[in-house]
């Protein structure tokens, strides 16, 4: 299976267009096809509304945004897309219908997922060309920041193909949940339905209303299901022995049983109750007031998990985790570089022979660490970069280039880190959205304890600098919680990219607040 660079998408609603946000957010190009042009205005609407959140989920560097492009032409989205996301309307003979076109277009060697929420997906493939490449993908709204993704194959799917859907929702931050067998609705959906026919019956039957039931989960169970799923929490509650005490003492219940298995029949009079319910819960707020109130919750809950590193925590810290190493691979090449361009020319000095030429640093160029793009969300009110985003940039080249030399994520678990003890940033133009840009990097200075850095922020479009940010980070071994010497390989690294720099000039406008002083 190839790579993912361009996401097809197949039908363009609610569930289309939050696929769209997530996937462009990191860096992945959209072709959204759809049968009503209409759906284009929508679409573009859709990942901006997911914009504002999705900006704050992470600070970790991101690719340049994705591309979005809308065609009704369904046939020329799948001649020229890696992986097709199905996510057209719940209906078994029509998705059977369309994913049979589209899989005598679409290459065999991309996947196709269907989003269905309970569809089978060996009744999805059943006249499908090359039907081992379909799968489904089940997301959960709003796609774009709930991570979790119900993969399941149906009999004709290939392992081939599930393990290249998880590479791809795994890429673009989603949890893949593997289901063994397919079943209707899945996992969630069964789960989910579960509680909501309990709730139309009590609803029914007069004993609660809508919003004393959400009460009765907001305020408890909601709670812990955000980290733990009902089995561990049922684990809990078991007190010493755990689940088998549990299942003992209110194992009796589930044979009276508490609750009933059929749905109950809906009568006019309880969908009233149900609408009623719900708008009294709304209170004149409207569903878009109410969705970003929503996005708003299900980002800091997500940062929250994240320092548990649990559940969807666990997810974003992942996500996080690949985001920074792409981001270091490239410094690691450029610092491999700079540290050989300075062993040659200690070499050929040695020799007589004068300076190694033809490696950027040798020829007085400092390391460029981060190539990146003004993303539209860090624009202020004047349309210009904001300023906690230079910051950020200038962080960003810092974790580059200490991971080039080492300082990865085993080197922190070790409980050695590097602190931020000074920062001066000096606003010389402006960037505008979109703008490429790129930081160079130069250690001013360097001891056993800490480095003295000094970043330059170019625009590509015309080489000019627009900001500097200079740094001093002070090695702390958190366990003993005190200043403590980096580890040796750590330090003779950074020490030869110093050197490699050693004998071009310092530029401009750094040192004036910040210099390493003995002891
Ligand atoms: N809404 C949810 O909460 C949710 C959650 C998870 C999964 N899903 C699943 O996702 C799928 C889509 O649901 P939705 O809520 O986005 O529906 P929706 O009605 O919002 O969107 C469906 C889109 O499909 C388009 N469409 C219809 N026929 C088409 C065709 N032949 N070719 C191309 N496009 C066509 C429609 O114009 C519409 O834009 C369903 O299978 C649903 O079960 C929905």
């Amino acid at each position: 299976m190839r790579q993912v660079r361009t996401l097809g998408l197949l039908g363009t609603g609610v569930i289309g267009g939050g696929w769209a946000a997530r996937a462009l957010h990191f860096g992945i190009d959209v072709v959204a096809a759809d049968t009503s042009p209409r759906m284009e205005q929508w679409i573009r609407g859709a990942v901006d509304n997911a914009e504002g959140a999705l900006a704050r989920l992470t600070f970790a560097p991101l690719p340049p945004k994705g591309t979005l492009s809308f065609t009704t032409d369904l046939a020329a989205m799948a001649r020229r897309v890696d992986f097709i996301q199905e996510n057209i309307p719940e209906q078994l003979e029509l998705k059977q219908r369309v994913l049979a076109e589209i899989s005598r277009v679409a290459p065999p060697d991309v996947p196709i997922a269907s989003s269905t929420s309970g569809l089978m997906p060996t009744d999805l493939q059943r006249d499908m060309q090359a039907p081992e490449r379909l799968l489904v993908g089940h997301p959960f709204n709003p796609v774009y920041l709930l991570p979790l993704v119900e993969l399941v194959g149906g009999e004709r799917t290939s392992e081939q193909a599930l393990d290249a859907a998880a590479e791809f929702y795994r890429y673009i931050g989603m949890h893949a949940l593997r289901v063994r067998r397919e079943v209707p609705g899945h996992l969630t959906d069964r789960l989910q339905e579960a509680l909501w026919r309990e709730i139309l019956h009590m609803v029914n039957d007069g004993v609660a209303t809508t919003g004393e039931l959400d009460d009765a989960i907001v305020y408890g169970p909601g709670l812990r299901w955000a980290a733990m799923g009902t089995n561990m929490i049922y684990h809990l509650a078991g007190g010493e022995s755990g689940m088998r005490h549990m299942l003992k003492q209110f194992g009796p219940c589930l044979k009276w049983p508490w609750t009933r298995l059929e749905a109950p029949e809906l009568s006019e009079q309880l969908i009233d109750r149900m609408v009623e319910g719900t708008q009294a819960q709304a209170d004149g707020r409207s569903i878009r007031e109410l969705e970003r109130l929503r996005d708003d919750y299900l980002v800091t809950i997500q940062q929250v998990l994240r320092q548990f590193d649990i559940g969807a925590g666990a997810t974003l810290r992942a996500l996080e985790e690949r985001l920074y190493v792409q981001n270091g691979a490239a410094a690691r090449d450029a610092a491999a570089r700079a540290a050989s361009a300075h062993a040659a020319s200690a070499h050929a000095a040695s020799a007589h022979a004068g300076a190694a030429g033809g490696d950027s640093l040798a020829s007085g160029q400092p390391l460029r660490l981060i190539e990146t793009q003004v993303r539209p969300e860090w624009v202020d009110y004047n349309g210009h970069m904001t300023d906690s985003r230079y910051l950020q940039v200038f962080g960003d080249a810092t974790d580059a280039l200490l991971r080039a030399v080492g300082v990865d994520d085993a080197y922190r678990q070790s409980g050695r880190a590097f602190y931020t003890v000074e920062t001066h940033v000096v606003h010389k133009a402006e960037a505008l959205a979109l703008e490429p840009l790129y930081v160079t990097t130069r250690i001013l200075a360097l001891d056993d304890k800490r480095i003295h850095l000094a970043h330059s922020l170019y625009r590509r479009r015309d080489e000019r600098l627009i900001a500097t940010g200079e740094q001093l980070y002070l090695h702390v071994n958190r366990t003993a919680g005190k200043a403590a010497p980096m580890d040796v390989a750590v330090h003779a690294r950074l020490d030869s990219i110093r050197a490699a720099d050693a004998g071009v000039p310092e530029p401009a406008g750094f040192s004036r607040h910040l210099h390493l002083s003995a002891g």
